[in-house]
C-alpha cells in the first residue's frame, strides 16, 4: 500500500477545504449504537425499484455500474483511475474507494446526483482493516485476543468512524487462513486457524454491519480474497495455489462462508490462480460455490485491477478476453481495471456476452446502494459534526488502548523480569523506540502517525514523569539499502543513521550498564510485512541480533519487546531474553497498552493465532498437521522418521501459546459421557486454577481429534476456548459443549459427515501442552 502524498493529493483535488461545507442533511447519532433504520429492506419494494430504474438505464450505464474506481490518498498497484469526473457525470461509474471525509465524498456524489442521467448514487469503499482513524492492533494480533467481543467492537467502532468519514463500505474482513510467515499479508489475518478464523470473521462482520446496513453507522462488509490468497506458494505475493478440494473445504474455505453466513454484504476476488484458473476467472468459485451452494446474493468485486492480470496470468490475449472470462465466472464489479467499461459493450454486440449477464451484475450492485438506504438518502453517510463528533474520540482511545492489552503476547518471562517496577532505570534501546508510524501498522487506514503513542511516550505516561530512561537507538531497523529504498517509496520513513553499527551499539551498551534492567524494542517496521511485502529471512533484520547479543553481554536483565507483522524466527532470543512481549503492531494506543503490560497495570493474556517456527525452513508449520506414516517420536538416530537433520520438528512456540504474569493449573479433562450419540451432544469439563500471584486470564483451549478416518485426519482441530478471569487462587470449572456437527469433515466421497470411531480430545493451555481424553461417536 503505499499512500500519495499530502501535495498531490491536493493538486488533483482528491481533498477539498473544510469551508463550503454543506450542511449535512443525516440526523446526529451517537457512539457505537448501531442507529436503527426504521424499516427493514422489503425484497419485493427493492425489486420494483430497481426493476424501475433498470428499465430506464441504457447498457453504458449499466455497465457504468459495474465501474469501480480509485481516487485519492491510497494506491495498492500499478494503475491509477482517470478521467473520473468525466465518467460520473456520464454515468460511468458505479463507486469510489480510497477517498474519504464528508467533504470529498459529498463532492463527488453531488456531481452523480447533479449532473449524471439517472442521479444514481455511489458507493464509497475503503480499505477499513483494523481501525479507520482511531487505528486498532493488526488483525494477526486482534485475533491473539481470543476475545470476540472486543474483536467485534473494534469493527464496530471502524465502522462508526468509517460511516462518519463518508464512507458506506469497508474491505474487510480479510480472511485468508495463512500458514506461512514469508507471506506479509499474513498480519492481516487471523493466523492459521480455520474455526478461530470463522469465529472472528464472523465477530468482524457483526461489528461493521450491525444488524442494519442502512443505519447511519454501519458499513457494508467485504470479505476478501476470495479464496486461497493465503495459500501461495513460497510466502511469495500474487503466487499459484494448487490445493485439493478437501483440504479446500475443510481448512481454507470455511472463514469466508462464516462470514457470508454472519451476511457480509460483498465479496471480493483474490489474485492468485487457483488449481490453474485465477480467482477473478474461476466460474466453479464464483459461481458454483459460491452462488449455488452457498446461496450468496450480494455482489462480487475483483481485487485491484484482478481482471487485467488475468493476461499476464495466461488466461487470454487481451482486455476483451479477461472480460468476457470475469463475467462469465461471475465477477460484478471491476477494481480500477476497467476493462469491463471498455469491452463489455463490444462483447454484448458480439453475442459473446449477453444482457442479461451485464443485468445480473448491475442489479447485485443496486440492491447493495438500496439495502445501504442510498436510495433515500445519498449523502447518509457525510455529516461533517458527526465525522467531528466521532473520529478518534477520547472513548475510542480508550478503547483502542483496552484492546491493545489484549492483544499483547508474552513470550517469555524468566525469573519474573515483568513486570517492571517504576523505580528501575530502564535503558530503552531500538530502532523502534520513539517510532510512532510503526504502531499503526499496514493497511492503517485514515489514521494519522501523529496521533500514534510510541513505546517511550507510553513508558513515561505510565511510569511517570520520573522514570530514569536512557535511550539509544543501538541499530538501524534494517541495513539493506535497497530494502530500505523500496519501504521508503512506499511510505516508509526509515533513516540510516549517519554513525557506524558499533558505535551505536556501544553506545547502547554504555546505557546498559548504568540501568537496572534493559529494554530493547526492535522487530521489523510497519512496511516489511502486509502487501507485496514477502520476506524470505523472517530473523531480525539489520544488526538488531547483534544489538541483542551485545546488551546481553552486559549481564542486564534483558526485555525484548518486538513489533512485527509476522511470527518472527526468534532461536536466540528465545534462549537468551530474560523476557519477551510481542506486540505486534499496537495501534494509536500502542505505546501505552505496552507500557500498561511492561508495567503490570494489565496482565497480558493474549495467545499466537500463527506458528511461530525455530527455523524458517520449517515452513510452512501449523498445530493441525497429519501425522505421517513415520511420525517422528524422539529417538534422533532413529533414522527413518519424519524429520529434519538440522532443526527440531517442534516450532518455536505453537499455536495458542502466551504466558500471563500468574500461572494456571489444569485438572484432567472429563467428558459427560464416552459415547456421543449421532444427533446428540456432550460436555467436557475442566477445573481451572489460578496458581501464581496475579489476577488474570487464561485462553482454555479445546481440541479434538478423529483417530481413524476414511481420510487421514489432523492431529488435532481447535473446536472451542473459553477465556476465564480468575483471581488469584481462585479455580473455575469450564465446560465445553461437543456434538456430533464438531467433528464433520470431508470424507472419501466429498460428503461433510461425521464418522462413527473413536476421537480424543485435547484441553489446555496452548495447542502443544494439553491433556487427553476420549469418547466414541456411534451412530
Ligand atoms: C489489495 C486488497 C485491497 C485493494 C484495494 C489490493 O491491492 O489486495 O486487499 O482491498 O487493493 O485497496
Amino acid at each position: 500500500m503505499r499512500k500519495l502524498p499530502l501535495a498531490l493529493v491536493l493538486s488533483l483535488g482528491l481533498m477539498v477545504p473544510q469551508v463550503n461545507a454543506q450542511k449535512a442533511k443525516s440526523k446526529k447519532a451517537p457512539s457505537t449504537t448501531v442507529q436503527q433504520k426504521t424499516k427493514p429492506v422489503n425484497p419485493a419494494e427493492m425489486k420494483k425499484f430497481i426493476d424501475a430504474l433498470m428499465a430506464k438505464m441504457t447498457l453504458e450505464e449499466k455497465i457504468g455500474q459495474l465501474n469501480l474506481v480509485s481516487v485519492g490518498f491510497t494506491v495498492t498497484g500499478p494503475v491509477v483511475s482517470e478521467n473520473v469526473d468525466e465518467n460520473i457525470t456520464k454515468g460511468l461509474v458505479g463507486g469510489v474507494f480510497n477517498t474519504f471525509t464528508p467533504i470529498a465524498v459529498r463532492k463527488l456524489q453531488e456531481k452523480a446526483l447533479n449532473q449524471s442521467r439517472l442521479k444514481i448514487p455511489l458507493i464509497f469503499g475503503y480499505d477499513v482493516i483494523h481501525g479507520h482513524r482511531t487505528i486498532f492492533p493488526m488483525p494477526i494480533a486482534l485475533a491473539g485476543s481470543w476475545d470476540l467481543a472486543a474483536i467485534e467492537r473494534s469493527a464496530r467502532i471502524a465502522g462508526d468512524e468509517a460511516s462518519a468519514d463518508g464512507l458506506n463500505w469497508v474491505f474487510s474482513p480479510m480472511v485468508d487462513i495463512s500458514r506461512d510467515p514469508r507471506w506479509g499479508r499474513i498480519a492481516e489475518s487471523s493466523g492459521e486457524d480455520t474455526w478461530l478464523g470463522s469465529q472472528v470473521a464472523m465477530a468482524m462482520v457483526r461489528g461493521y454491519q450491525g444488524n442494519d446496513l442502512a443505519a447511519y453507522n454501519t458499513v457494508m462488509a467485504c470479505v476478501k480474497h476470495f479464496a486461497l490468497y493465503g495459500a501461495a506458494e513460497a510466502g511469495r505475493d500474487y503466487n499459484t495455489t494448487d490445493m485439493s478440494d478437501r483440504r479446500m473445504m475443510d481448512e481454507y474455505l470455511p472463514p469466508y462462508k462464516a462470514a457470508l453466513d454472519a451476511g457480509a454484504g460483498s465479496v471480493m476476488t483474490s489474485f492468485n490462480d487457483i488449481n490453474g484458473v485465477p480467482a477473478t476467472g474461476n466460474k466453479w468459485l464464483m459461481t458454483d460455490l459460491l452462488r449455488k451452494q452457498w446461496g450468496f446474493n450480494g455482489f462480487v468485486v475483483t481485487d485491484y485491477t484482478a481482471i487485467n492480470e488475468m493476461i499476464p496470468h495466461g488466461m487470454g490475449k487481451n482486455e476483451y478476453d479477461v472480460a468476457k472470462l470475469a463475467l462469465d465466472a461471475g465477477v460484478d464489479m471491476d477494481m480500477v481495471g476497467e476493462v469491463y467499461l471498455k469491452e463489455l459493450n463490444k462483447l454484448v454486440k458480439d453475442g459473446k456476452v449477453t444482457q442479461a449477464q451485464i443485468d445480473v451484475a448491475c442489479r447485485r450492485i443496486l440492491e447493495a446502494k438500496y439495502k445501504l438506504g442510498l436510495f433515500d438518502d445519498p449523502y447518509r453517510y457525510a455529516n461533517e459534526q458527526r465525522a467531528k463528533e466521532t473520529l478518534l474520540k477520547k472513548e475510542y482511545r480508550d478503547a483502542a488502548r483496552d484492546i491493545a492489552r489484549r492483544t499483547l503476547v508474552l513470550l517469555k518471562n524468566q525469573n519474573q523480569t515483568l513486570p517492571l517496577k517504576k523505580t528501575a532505570s530502564i535503558a530503552l534501546v531500538g530502532p523502534l523506540v520513539k517510532s510512532q508510524i510503526d504502531q499503526l501498522g499496514n493497511w492503517n487506514g485514515a489514521g494519522d502517525w501523529k496521533q500514534a503513542i510510541s513505546v517511550e511516550q507510553g513508558i513515561r505516561n505510565v511510569a511517570g514523569p520520573n522514570v530514569r530512561i536512557t535511550y539509544a537507538k543501538g541499530a538501524n531497523v534494517a541495513d539493506d539499502t535497497l530494502m530500505i529504498k523500496r519501504l521508503n517509496a512506499h511510505g516508509g520513513q526509515i533513516e540510516i543513521d549517519k554513525r557506524s553499527p558499533e558505535e551505536m551499539i556501544r553506545e547502547a551498551v554504555a546505557a546498559a550498564q548504568k540501568a537496572d534492567v534493559v529494554v530493547a524494542v526492535v522487530g521489523e517496521t510497519q512496511g516489511m510485512s502486509g502487501e507485496a511485502s514477502s520476506r524470505a529471512d523472517i530473523t531480525l533484520p539489520g544488526r538488531q541480533l547483534d544489538l541483542l547479543k551485545a546488551l546481553k553481554a552486559t549481564g542486564k536483565p534483558l526485555v525484548v519487546v518486538l513489533m512485527n507483522g509476522r511470527p518472527l524466527a526468534l532461536k536466540w532470543e528465545n534462549d537468551n531474553a530474560d523476557a519477551m512481549l510481542e506486540t505486534w503492531f499496537a495501534g494509536t494506543e500502542g505505546g501505552n497498552a505496552i507500557a500498561d503490560v511492561l508495567y503490570g497495570n494489565y496482565n497480558p493474556s493474549a495467545k499466537i493465532t500463527a506458528t511461530f517456527p525455530q527455523s524458517v525452513g520449517q515452513v510452512p508449520i501449523y498445530y493441525s498437521q497429519k501425522n505421517t506414516g513415520r511420525p517422528y517420536a524422539g529417538d534422533l538416530l532413529d533414522k527413518y522418521k519424519s524429520r529434519y537433520l538440522d532443526v527440531p520438528n517442534v516450532p518455536l512456540y505453537p499455536f495458542g501459546y502466551g504466558l500471563s504474569y500468574t500461572t494456571f493449573s489444569y485438572s484432567a479433562p472429563t467428558v459427560s459421557t464416552s459415547t456421543l450419540k449421532a444427533g446428540s451432544s456432550l460436555t467436557v469439563t475442566v477445573q481451572v486454577k489460578n496458581t501464581g500471584n496475579y489476577d488474570g486470564e487464561e485462553v482454555v483451549q479445546l481440541y479434538v481429534q478423529d483417530l481413524v478416518g476414511s481420510v487421514s485426519r489432523p492431529v488435532k482441530e481447535l473446536k472451542g476456548f473459553k477465556k476465564v478471569f480468575l483471581k488469584k487462587g481462585e479455580a473455575q470449572t469450564v465446560t465445553f459443549t461437543l456434538s456430533e456437527n464438531d467433528l464433520r469433515f470431508h470424507d472419501l466421497n466429498m460428503k461433510y459427515v461425521a464418522e462413527p470411531g473413536e476421537f480424543k480430545v485435547y484441553v489446555g493451555t496452548n495447542s502443544s501442552e494439553v491433556q487427553s481424553i476420549s469418547f466414541t461417536l456411534v451412530k
